[in-house]
């Protein structure tokens, strides 16, 4: 059996974009395939299917919605707080885009906040699944996509959301934050970023901010930022 098949053999693995695993797979190098099996898998959960548990991946075909779910989700659950806050920043912006956006769109409609429109990507196809379902259900005019957002092509939105997201990617590939902040900059006004300033070693919090405020500058991209519950935000304005 190739080793992709093996990684998405079982659950949540299976639910994961496979061209995305298939990336993952070129870049970890092991000669040991049963290695490269745990280790693709482990990067898989750092990076994604760890927010959520498995209860959601066994159910999220025919999970009722309602307001619960969004404790279903680690960023949505540890958000609860202040999405109203959040949303107090975006609410008047017409189009969003959202990448990796994990269950934003449902903690925005349990908030009272129906965008205009919306458009997320994330590699776990059974979060895109579950959102769509919950669109179209609710009629939303919303839509989200199982896509890589290191490779896709970025359209005009009036603000584009990347919570949480930067940490991921920059996982699996160094500097490819600046890539697409370069590029999205050019395709909105307003980009709000944000990290959680929770660190297992309580050292990372520093580093981050650093790293994501030198390479803001460097891009010439004016930002404010404001620490809100877990998490620091980032409103960068091009
Ligand atoms: C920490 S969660 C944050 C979810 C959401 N943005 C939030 O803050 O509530 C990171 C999300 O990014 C997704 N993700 C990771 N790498 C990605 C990539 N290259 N392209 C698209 N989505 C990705 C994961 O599947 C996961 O849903």
């Amino acid at each position: 059996m190739e080793v992709v098949e093996k990684i998405m053999e079982k659950s949540p693995y299976k639910h994961v974009n496979r061209k995305f695993v298939e990336k993952l797979a070129g870049l970890i190098k092991s000669d040991i395939e049963e290695e490269k099996v745990k280790l693709v898998r482990a990067k898989l959960r750092k990076i994604s299917t760890s927010a959520l548990s498995m209860k959601f991946y066994k159910k999220f075909k025919t999970l009722e919605f309602s307001k619960e779910v969004l404790d279903m989700h680690r960023s949505t659950r540890e958000r609860a707080d202040i999405y109203s806050w959040l949303i107090s920043k975006i609410e008047k912006s017409g189009k969003i885009i959202d990448l990796g956006c994990g269950f934003n769109l449902l903690a925005f409609y349990y908030n009272e906040f129906l965008p205009a429109e919306y458009k997320g990507y994330d590699i776990d196809e059974a979060v895109i699944q579950f959102v769509n379902r919950f669109a179209h259900e609710k009629k939303l005019n919303a839509e989200v996509e199982s896509r890589d957002v290191s490779e896709i092509e970025f359209e005009q939105s009036d603000v584009y959301l990347c919570l949480k997201i930067f940490d991921a990617l920059e996982d699996v590939e160094k500097n490819v934050a600046k890539t697409i902040l370069g590029k999205i900059s050019k395709k909105t006004k307003l980009i709000i970023a944000s990290f959680s300033n929770i660190s297992l070693s309580g050292r990372g919090q520093l580093r981050e901010r650093t790293w994501f405020e030198k390479m803001l500058q460097e891009l010439g991209l004016k930002f404010t930022k404001e620490s809100q519950g877990n998490e620091i935000f980032y409103f960068i304005e091009s």
